[in-house]
């Protein structure tokens, strides 16, 4: 939900700050800009669309300045417009802004009633306005920002360069990260460590309330209170390649294609032969005895995930388990005390609702575990424990990996709980090891069938409509599904379980229709034929996502997304791949911008 970069060092920062821009261009395409401060001027560029644009906008006026700060922009107040764009510029002072200024409203008509004239509708402008107000009375840079800041309410991460400070950037956070990149004589700034890399392995993640002045020569922190805070830098192990397309058309086929080997990282973490390890300690048996429920709590596919992970956790642990959205959650008045253990799981780890939704659990007393990708992120410093998904950058908008990854580590948490409950036998614990063990295989061989769901995708690639339905552990599955068509190729899907569909959204089904059924070989599998034998009576088209050898759902089906014969625990984890190639297929031919769909940004930082 917007990308903030910085640079301070002795390089033009314009080339810089762009290459950075682009790794976090998955944040927000609306609009984009950059500000740099050269021979005692503030200069601004920028443009709407994506960062392509801008690009073009400084090939024809080109800026240079050792001192940086750019944008790229998800809109929340004001629509995506040139006026909106960020840096919002007041005389000399340029800021860029990520998150919601609560009292914009009240503070706009303060400004307004001493005479300040706005020249967009953002909230952002309010923030300019008050450091250059506080700039015009005597106040530094940082000062001026520390103003600002006193006034404001709600979370931001933001970045401010004046002319009047030229070798100075001056940045904050709170609730919305920031990280500084230490370099060679530079400092560099992001909203995630993935705009860094290439430059720094070495950074600094800002805490809720520190403000940063960045210069060449380093940076220094004052926390909330205004005391300078050392702390040194943390190695980050992601690497520029692990961030780059690597010869694949979009992240997302990358990212669908890194599915084994990410799978195989994120069991080989938490599995050590036979036996789950989560962590250097096992599970703490007076946490084992005194849990008596789970709640995980996520949004979008990270909710898809915890909807098979609630299942695994049920079975395994023999826990009453809820998978329950965020948003939801968060003011639900939920029967949740310290004898529940609380699961969030984000990607990012920076997704509001999940966010709020954690502190609230927290409040309550539960324990609290983070299934995150992002280390150091919001989340994971709010948990008292954190489960790594080992998925690498995810840079497409639509996740893929990490749904893989965050379902396996939920899988591992029923296990390693199931164990110390002492409500898993050996045997059950071993079988179930073996087949998350399987997972790399089944995923290499469900990548297989990746020419003959691109074919299945161009026949149906002009559908308006799908249904998608699966059961049991693949619920999760026909609505992740679902959601990554609606998500890459603004399609009408909707996800179901089976079993649903004749309470009601059997009407919709006629042969413009097509029903995707996800129908690995389980103990429902009679069951999902008779669901779509009936789908097929109405005249549905099906696509069936099955095993070729599975001759009796095969003849069934008009057409099939090949599924590799697997362990039912892992179906979800292999059903999902052909239903992701299915989706990117059907975007990709409908000349659709697969990594950046319209009107999403890869984590959502507003409620
Ligand atoms: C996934 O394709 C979506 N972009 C979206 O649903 C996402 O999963 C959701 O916003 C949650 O994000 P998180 O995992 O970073 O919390």
């Amino acid at each position: 939900m917007c990308g903030i970069v910085g640079y301070a060092g002795a390089e033009n920062a314009v080339p810089v700050l762009l290459e950075c821009l682009r790794r976090l261009e998955y944040r927000g395409y609306d609009s984009a800009g950059m500000a740099v401060v050269d021979q005692g001027k503030t200069l601004v560029r920028r443009s709407v669309g994506k960062l392509a644009a801008l690009e073009t906008m400084l090939g024809r006026e080109p800026l240079a300045g050792a001192t940086g700060i750019g944008h790229t922009r998800w809109a929340t107040h004001g629509a995506p417009s040139l006026k909106n764009a960020h840096p919002q510029q007041v005389n000399d002072v340029a800021l860029v802004h990520n998150g919601i200024v609560e009292n914009f409203l009240e503070l706009r008509h303060e400004l307004g009633d001493e005479g300040c004239v706005f020249g967009s509708d953002t909230d952002t402008e309010v923030i300019a306005q008050l450091v250059a107000q506080a700039m015009a009375r005597g106040a530094t840079l940082r000062e001026g920002v520390r103003a600002a800041l006193r006034r404001m309410r709600g979370s931001y991460a933001l970045a401010v360069l004046c002319a009047r400070e030229p070798n100075q950037i001056i940045a904050a956070a709170n609730g919305l990260p920031l990280v500084l990149g230490l370099g060679c004589g530079e400092v560099l700034l992001g909203s995630d460590v993935t705009a860094l890399l290439g430059r720094t392995e070495d950074a600094i993640f800002l805490e809720d309330g520190e403000v940063a002045e960045l210069t060449s020569g380093g940076a220094r922190i004052w926390n909330a209170a205004g005391r300078l805070v050392e702390r040194g830098p943390r190695h980050v192990a992601w690497s520029v390649e692990q961030a780059a397309r690597g010869g694949y058309k979009h992240f997302m086929l990358k990212e669908i294609h890194e599915q084994p080997r990410v799978l195989g990282d994120a069991l080989g973490a938490y599995l050590v032969g036979d036996r789950v390890a989560l962590g250097p300690e096992p599970v703490d048996a007076a946490l084992a005895r005194r849990v008596n429920r789970v709640v995980i709590a996520a949004c979008g596919t990270s909710w898809h995930a915890a909807l098979s992970g609630r299942i695994a956790i049920e079975s395994l642990a023999r826990l009453p388990c809820e998978a329950a959205w965020a948003h939801e959650l968060r003011y639900a008045d939920s029967v949740v005390d310290g004898a529940t253990l609380a699961l969030c799981v984000s990607q990012s780890g920076e997704t509001a609702d999940t966010l709020a939704a954690a502190r609230e659990l927290r409040h309550r007393g539960t324990p609290l575990w983070a299934v995150c990708n992002v280390v150091s992120s919001s989340l994971t410093r709010a948990a008292d424990r954190t489960l790594c998904m080992h998925a690498g950058p995810e840079i497409s908008v639509a996740s893929t990996k990490t749904y893989l990854a965050s379902m396996a580590v939920l899988h591992l948490v029923a296990l390693e709980l199931g164990h110390a409950r002492g409500v898993v036998a050996p045997e059950t614990l071993r079988a179930a090891v073996r087949a998350l063990r399987d997972i790399p295989r089944a995923l290499e061989a469900a990548l297989q069938g990746e020419e003959a769901i691109a074919r299945v995708a161009a026949r149906y690639a002009d559908s308006e409509h799908f249904l998608f339905l699966g059961r049991g552990r693949n619920v999760g599955t026909a609505l992740e599904g679902a959601l990554k068509l609606k998500e890459l190729a603004y399609t009408h899907a909707e996800g179901y379980p089976a079993g649903e569909m004749k309470h009601g959204p059997i009407a919709l089904i006629d042969d413009k229709m097509p029903v995707v059924v996800v129908a690995p070989r389980d103990h429902l599998r009679e069951k999902l034929r008779s669901n779509l034998i009936e789908a097929r009576a109405r005249g549905g088209r099906i696509i069936g996502v099955c095993e070729l050898e599975d001759r009796d759902t095969v003849e069934l089906c008009d057409d099939v997304l090949p599924l590799p014969s697997v362990d039912p625990l892992i179906s979800p984890f292999a059903a999902v791949v052909p239903l992701q190639l299915f989706a990117y297929y059907v975007a990709d031919a409908r000349g659709l911008d697969v990594d950046r769909p319209r009107n999403l940004a890869k984590s959502v930082t507003v409620e």
